[in-house]
């Protein structure tokens, strides 16, 4: 990641950019649903779900593929998977960007991350709704991306949890006083009356989900989501 970009004093170092997330889009008519927004996001957000971590499943590594063939845009796959040493490394060979897993199945995550930036991608790790910063702190170096989850990972539609902002603004504070560099995406319940809080907790990347694929003009369900982020943050980045 280039350094020279980011600002680490300025408190903001990121630009605000949403994910939707295409575990709410059509399965069988995903091409044409990420067409739809090409022209209007840089970023996928891919959920991989293996029924272990997490009691649903989705995608994997073929469909990652698949996907990789029908669009340019940046694919950042959030992996709730029990074993991302044996899949991460195949979500990156099937053309991920980014892969984000959840750091408590690993017993070395820094040295996970250490090989799949090795591999080219960029690497961000999760914690869930209760789990404090802390179990990642050591980790908070080494990562491109701090996702914070804002409810219960596994399932597409569920409520913002707000018991979680005060732990998004003590991901950025941490952020601010270190001069790390990664981006804090927050995931879960996103929505134009939830995302202001996160905005002003700090987060700069935001997945999207139902509040995008549940509506009949995409287009307009995300610029609405940035034009409410960027109101919140009180500037026009
Ligand atoms: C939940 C996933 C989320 C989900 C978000 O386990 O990680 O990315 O798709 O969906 P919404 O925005 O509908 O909560
Ligand atoms: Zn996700």
């Amino acid at each position: 990641m280039d350094q020279a970009t980011v600002t680490p004093h300025a408190g903001q170092s990121h630009e605000l950019r949403i994910a939707p997330s295409i575990l709410s889009a059509d399965f069988a008519r995903l091409a044409d649903e990420m067409a739809e927004l090409a022209d209007t996001v840089e970023t996928l957000h891919v959920d991989v779900m293996d029924g272990h971590y997490v009691p649903n499943l989705t995608i994997g590594p073929p469909v990652v593929k698949s996907i990789r063939a029908a669009t340019d845009r940046f694919l950042d796959c959030h992996l709730m998977i029990a074993d991302p040493r044996t899949y991460a490394p195949q979500f990156i060979d099937a053309g991920a960007d980014s892969v984000t897993f959840h750091p408590e199945v690993e017993d070395d995550p820094r040295e996970l991350i250490e090989r799949l930036h090795e591999q080219g991608a960029q690497v961000g790790v999760a914690v869930r709704p209760h789990q404090p910063l802390s179990l990642v702190e050591e980790l908070l170096r080494d990562i491109d991306l701090l996702l914070v989850m804002t409810v219960q990972p596994g399932f597409g539609g569920q409520a913002f949890m707000d018991d979680v902002v005060p732990k998004i603004a003590e991901a950025h504070r941490w952020r601010v006083d270190h001069g790390a560099r990664f981006r804090l995406q927050v995931d879960g319940g996103i929505t134009t009356d939830t995302i202001a809080e996160t905005v002003r907790a700090g987060a700069d990347t935001f997945v999207a989900g139902n509040a995008i694929y549940g509506k009949a003009d995409r287009i307009e369900a995300t610029t609405t989501l940035l034009e409410v982020a960027r109101e919140a943050r009180g500037s026009t980045d």
